[in-house]
């Protein structure tokens, strides 16, 4: 491995890259679609929120993380996409063709030219049930239902280990996109990151329910790969937070085990912060809270200390939150964010 310099870690960059892992997982793979494929079938895949989160990567080029994470999927909210092979790349986005110069298509572009030789090149249309607006990125519902409309149009036959490791080298937290329900993203060992993906939990709970609150909706300051790689190699708070993910991964998983938010609640806001936290020793500091951000969580801390109402909140690389409940709490909490949008991730209905 390749050390790349950085002040307080080392970010290891491996000599196999993700076209070599493309390769390796699709070797004895056809490499075009058996027969004309004008009615490629659509596929979903959802989005998810991590309630132990990914923060930092030990491989950039394999979005290898430093730990393992933990999310929920969003049950009916994500993406879903289909492939065609076509004579060129284009990418249509709720029916809009998406222009090849920008930053969306040229980033799914170069993801989908690592499979420009198992029948690309690609025309990919993809349409969102994620609530708009809302404040959630999509980036890992969009590349795991990517990688699940590749495998349906082309026969590939993928498991559910080969589906997340392909989701993931477009995005990370898309490696746990790949299924419903709660999901851990195993960090492993490996430096070719062939056990690196997702472990679904079997546990269900059906009251789990997650709220979004929007607070703001424009473009990050900072991208998450950014802002990531700067937190690993300046921020001097980031040497804690490999112990902390380790401890909280272990309550949120005994939390889930025993259904009980009040175990589960603490553990996955604290974690939440303590992430941001990490950010903001960072040099400079990477800050995604707004001052609207502040407020919301100061509501929700308010609603649990004076009224007693058992909601948490997590908040990922934006300055929106993402509430943690069970049913019974839905109406104060409607009451106290009218705009909250509610997910059920256990319902088969939502
Ligand atoms: O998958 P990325 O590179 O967009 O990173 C996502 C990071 C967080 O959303 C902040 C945390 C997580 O585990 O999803």
């Amino acid at each position: 491995m390749i050390p790349v310099v950085s002040l307080h870690r080392t970010v290891q960059v491996t000599p196999v890259n993700a076209q070599d892992i493309v390769n390796q997982i699709l070797a004895e793979r056809p490499r075009a679609p058996a027969s004309a494929t004008a009615d490629a079938p659509e596929v979903y895949a959802p989005a998810n929120i991590a309630l132990v989160k990914y923060w930092g990567k030990r491989d950039t080029e394999l979005n290898l993380p430093v730990t393992s994470s933990l999310s929920v999927s969003m049950g009916g909210h994500g993406t879903f996409a289909r492939v065609t092979p076509a004579d060129a790349f284009t990418v249509t986005i709720d029916g809009e063709l998406i222009p090849s110069e920008s930053k969306i298509a040229t980033r799914m572009g170069a993801y989908l030219d690592l499979f420009k030789d198992f029948g690309g090149p690609f025309a990919l249309v993809t349409r969102s049930t994620v609530p708009v607006g809302a404040g959630l990125a999509s980036s890992a519902s969009a590349f795991a239902s990517v990688v699940a409309a590749l495998d349906a149009t082309l026969g590939w036959n993928l498991d559910q280990r080969e589906h997340s490791i392909l989701a993931r080298l477009g995005s990370g937290s898309a490696s746990r996109s790949v299924t419903t329900g709660f999901v851990e993203w195993v960090a492993g060992e490996r430096a070719d990151g062939m056990d690196s993906h997702a472990r679904p939990l079997t546990e269900t709970w059906p009251d789990f329910r997650l709220g979004l609150v929007k607070v703001h909706d424009g473009p990050k300051p900072v991208g998450s790969r950014e802002a990531m790689l700067r937190t690993v190699e300046t921020s001097p708070l980031y040497a804690a937070w490999p112990a902390k993910v380790a401890g909280d991964l272990r309550s949120v998983k005994a939390a889930i085990a025993a259904r009980d938010l009040r175990a589960l609640g603490p553990v996955a806001e604290a974690n939440a912060v303590a992430m941001h936290y990490t950010m903001h020793g960072a040099v400079p500091p990477v800050d995604y809270w707004l001052p609207a951000s502040r407020e919301a969580m100061h509501r929700i801390i308010e609603l649990r200390q004076t009224d007693g109402v058992p909601a948490w909140f997590t908040m990922d690389a934006g300055p929106n939150l993402k509430l943690l409940f069970e049913a019974g709490s839905e109406a104060v909490l409607r009451e106290a964010f009218p705009d909250l949008e509610v997910v059920a991730p256990f319902s088969t209905t939502d």
